[in-house]
């Protein structure tokens, strides 16, 4: 017994999901009958009828007809319409239940349950319906065809084969994308419930199963279904393409894997937002977030697609060879890779809506993307700061504590977080009363060193006739409703609860007035921040932990039809309510858990309840790039793990990893230890300081990547085939990255004990190591020691970083610190950058009032001057008269020659400054060129010459 116990205690802490709560692809009818459709389907029975096509204001509507074996066909209106940046659009719905020519199988829901599928997912996801169109493309009908040519140049031709119905994609006449090239698009018709479903339906389409149809049970719930199988699928070839990226958020590998039984996962990548306790890594198993979002590159081509739709999805992947030059409707397949990744995507409910991004680089497949859902949030200066947390900071004095100590250690800190327990009860928008008695002095306290304060609110309401928040929601019915049409109840931390209904306008514009200064929220001032969290919705003890799928939303529709939606509803309403409360001057903080296409306008993310593992720190680089992928690139993890208590080794190395997210936030379970930083003795300390520091000084650069980010839809930290889209050894790299446009390439270390760490400089760049200026010439693979002081980063030469160096409590008292220009030299003495500035929180930048400006470094010239078409306006430059730049540093550059002061050119007038020349001590170091205090203007025209 002894030596059980012995064996058993030391088995490492392990987390494991209770899978049993949660459907698997067999257990849940609408994937299982599709995926028996895909090994079933002989020919597909969908054909567009030819004589139904109509081409009106640059889109062409037509009738898709199923084949029945009993009757007649069943009618599928479609649209295809070509956009303005290059973006192909199919939408087909059901013409049976749009007509709302159905009877719902229980007759009670008759009145509250909507009957079409669901069309609105547009309308929550993408910045505008008004989409433009090409209006150039290019329709050429034939009998069995129609071909569509269309984009830059008229490289683009969709395909439409006409029986079966298929649609092929190519550039210039290399065939890259195929929609139901296999046969697996199935749009499940509407059939009346039979009298006895346990006898086959009478109704069936071809290769269609009886699985699940009907009421669904699972773990003890009943899932009324009064609208029948709804599913929709389709299959989607990336010709050529063996990697595939995107569809988050799983705890998965960058490079998708392969699903189904010959594939590496045997379930499909799962999309269903789920409170998920103790998610594991290595799986498709769904977690918080969903973003229908997929990439496929390769070299010389990248391409996406985003399936529009917001409830439950379940994709399969599977790669198989293909051949160079077969024949798919004319055009050919020219990639001499002979791997072709097949996707079949299936949705329990809604109508099809995909999008077809034809790149051709990934940058490219950012923007078509991103023009459609929208830019990340442009955040204020802090929010990229540092931001501690915990479950739970108790009272007052103990926010006002950890802040201080900050300060002692000299350790930044922009934000302080109070978790659930700040409040009275869990009602939301009160404060504990013994803890939390004067908010309004610890908030004014915090605003000193310009920290702020996050709090969270979560979407349910505690049940309780005197709790305001309740009694309104009661009063105008504006909650969730069950099938019944009643009140929806469950349990979350506030005990027995209502939920919100987000989709709901006046409880909308409820939330805006809980949010209002002054209003019912005592103490809300505006360095209050917000944290919304359990907006899957969770709902302890709920079907699958949330709510039940037959639960009713506003304006009739099934809570299946919103499911993956209900969280960016949620995160949407309480940016609206900040915008409100600001009358939209600055820039609101909320962060989300949950999240689908388009929350990236209202705030971040963070990867829910990871641990404190090595594994989870391992992981947290691939979910962070892959969210970046897919349009969220604000994102983050808890910084230590949430469960469990990390080894200070493993906390130095999560913050030297945490130095590069975008959203930086330390956070950790109620019944953790408490690890604040300046809590541990040396090296850690020092280590975490550090780190914290690096982030500061790299901020004008971070700040500068999220402007892109939030202007061109391009990811924050970038996978290597984003930087370097021909290497295709970096294809399936997910341990390195880099940071915006500065060209550093990060390793970190995510091993425990690491003594050194493998790095790849993917190109013929030179590479400079960030700490000693070793030089190293690219392409070529090194080995790097890592003592826990180390984090490999590489800056590729050509690149200049702006930064700051000076070191403050916080990131916007450092709003007015002078900059410093980093400039790395390339072979040729050369190198570029961006630089990107304004007032810091407000949407003044709309106005003109910022600067965006090209640094170009050649022939020992640094020049700063606009970037084109975005002319800072004078207003503005007035404003930041006294940001200047204070150094420039100049690495690598032959110094030979070097003037003994810098002349500079600005506004007509001339000066000169102190070259300094450093040495890093070591022969392999590259040379330092420091030219001092050139006080050049940040946001001006000027040059700086050395020669
Ligand atoms: C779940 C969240 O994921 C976690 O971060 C938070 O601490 C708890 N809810 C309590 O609010």
């Amino acid at each position: 017994m002894l030596l059980l116990y012995l064996v058993l205690a030391w088995i490492p802490y392990c987390l494991a999901a209770k899978r049993y709560l949660f459907k698997t692809c067999d257990q849940s009818g609408f994937c299982n009958r599709n995926r028996y459709y895909a090994s079933h389907v002989e020919q597909s029975p969908y054909s567009l009828d030819s004589a139904s096509c109509r081409f009106e204001s640059g889109a062409l509507y037509a009738t898709l007809l199923k084949q029945l074996p009993n009757g007649s066909p069943a009618q599928f209106p479609l649209k295809l319409s070509v956009l303005k940046d290059g973006q192909f659009r199919i939408q087909i719905d059901e013409q049976t239940r749009l007509e709302k020519n159905i009877n719902l199988a229980r007759e009670q829901s008759a009145d509250i349950v909507r009957k079409e599928r669901y069309n609105e997912a547009a309308d929550w996801a993408l910045v505008s319906d008004e989409l433009p169109l090409d209006t150039s493309a290019k329709f050429v009908p034939s009998d069995s065809k129609l071909y569509i040519e269309y984009g830059p140049d008229h490289s683009f031709t969709a395909t439409i084969n006409f029986e079966p119905f298929q649609l092929s994609f190519a550039v210039n006449g290399d065939i890259q994308i195929v929609l139901n090239e296999n046969g697996f698009f199935n749009m499940e018709h509407w059939r009346p419930r039979p009298s006895n479903t346990s006898e086959p339906d009478p109704n069936a389409g071809l290769y269609e199963s009886d699985t699940g149809k009907w009421d669904e049970s699972f773990g003890g719930f009943t899932d009324s279904k009064t609208r029948g199988p709804e599913s929709v699928a389709l299959d989607i070839s990336f010709k050529g393409f063996s990697h595939v990226y995107g569809i988050p958020e799983h705890a998965d590998s960058l490079n998708l894997r392969s699903t189904g039984e010959q594939g590496e996962h045997s379930d499909p990548y799962h999309l269903f937002n789920v409170d998920i306790f103790e998610y594991e890594v290595n799986s498709t198993m769904s977690t918080y977030g969903a973003i229908p979002f997929m990439q496929a590159h390769r070299k010389g081509a990248s391409v996406g697609v985003f399936w529009l739709n917001g409830a439950d999805t379940w994709v399969d992947i599977s790669r198989m060879s293909s051949e160079a030059g077969s024949d798919t409707h004319d055009q050919k397949v020219l990639s001499a890779s002979k791997t072709t990744t097949l996707t079949h995507w299936i949705s329990e409910a809604g109508v099809l809506d995909l999008f077809v991004f034809l790149g051709p680089t990934p940058k490219d497949v950012y923007r078509q993307y991103s023009s459609l859902t929208g830019g990340t949030l442009m955040p204020q200066l802090s929010a990229i700061g540092y931001h501690q947390c915990r479950w739970n900071y108790n009272s007052e004095e103990d926010v006002l504590e950890v802040s201080a100590k900050f300060d002692e250690h000299n350790i930044p800190v922009d934000v302080i977080w109070l978790d659930i327990a700040y409040t009275d009860q869990v009602k939301y928008f009160t404060w504990h009363p013994s803890n939390f008695p004067h908010p309004q002095n610890m908030l004014a306290e915090l605003d000193k060193s310009k920290r702020k304060l996050v709090t969270i609110i979560d979407p349910h309401i505690k049940i309780d006739d005197d709790y305001f928040v309740y009694k309104h929601l009661k009063e105008t019915g504006t909650y969730l409703r069950n099938s019944a049409g009643e009140q929806f109840e469950g349990e979350c931390w506030s005990g027995h609860s209502v939920w919100v209904d987000p989709f709901n306008p006046d409880e909308r514009k409820y939330w805006a007035e809980l949010h209002a200064l002054g209003g019912d929220f005592a103490g809300n001032a505006s360095n209050i921040w917000f944290w919304n969290d359990m907006n899957e919705p969770s709902v302890f003890e709920g079907a699958e932990t949330t709510a039940p799928r037959d639960a009713i939303h506003y304006d009739g529709w099934e809570h299946r039809d919103v499911h993956n939606i209900f969280g960016m509803a949620y995160h949407s309403s309480t940016y609206d309510a900040l915008i409100a409360r600001h009358k939209g001057t600055l820039r609101p903080f909320i962060l989300t858990r949950s999240f689908f296409a388009g929350s990236q306008r209202y705030g971040p993310m963070w990867t829910g309840d990871n641990a404190a593992t090595w594994d989870f720190l391992k992981v947290s680089i691939p979910m962070l790039l892959t969210n970046g992928i897919a349009g969220m690139p604000f994102s983050g993890v808890d910084v230590g793990g949430f469960f469990d208590n990390p080894s200070p080794e493993l906390l130095t190395r999560w913050y030297q990893a945490a130095v590069f997210y975008p959203f930086f936030r330390a956070h950790a379970h109620i019944d953790t230890k408490r690890r604040e930083p300046y809590l541990y003795d040396e090296p850690y300390l020092s280590l975490m300081r550090d780190a914290v520091n690096l982030r500061y000084a790299f901020s004008p650069a971070a700040y500068t990547a999220f402007y892109r980010a939030h202007t061109e839809g391009m990811p924050i930290l970038r996978p290597l085939f984003v930087e370097y889209p021909d290497a295709e050894n970096t294809f399936g790299v997910e341990d390195h990255f880099v940071l915006g446009d500065t060209g550093l390439l990060v390793r970190p270390v995510t091993e425990e004990n690491a003594a050194e760490v493998q790095v790849i400089l993917p190109d013929a760049s030179i590479y400079y190591d960030f700490d000693t200026q070793e030089v190293f010439q690219g392409p070529t693979k090194i080995t790097v020691q890592t003592p826990l002081e180390k984090i490999p980063i590489f800056a590729r030469g050509g690149h200049i970083i702006p930064q700051r160096h000076r070191e403050r409590r916080s990131l916007e008292l450092a709003k007015f610190d002078p900059f410093t220009l980093v400039v790395y030299v390339d072979e040729n003495g050369e190198a570029e950058g961006k630089h990107y500035i304004d007032d810091f929180k407000s949407y003044e930048y709309q106005n003109g009032m910022y600067a965006y400006k090209d640094l170009l470094f050649k022939g020992g010239r640094l020049i700063s001057q606009d970037v084109e078409g975005h002319q800072p306006n004078s207003e503005f430059l007035d404003s930041i008269e006294e940001l200047v730049i204070e150094k420039v540093i100049v690495i690598g550059l032959e110094t030979s020659n070097l003037s003994s002061e810098a002349l500079i050119k600005e506004n007509g007038e001339e000066s000169t400054a102190e070259i300094i020349i450093n040495s890093k001590g070591s022969s392999s170091a590259a040379s330092e060129i420091l030219i001092r205090n050139p006080r050049v203007s940040a946001g001006g025209n000027w040059e700086i010459n050395l020669l």
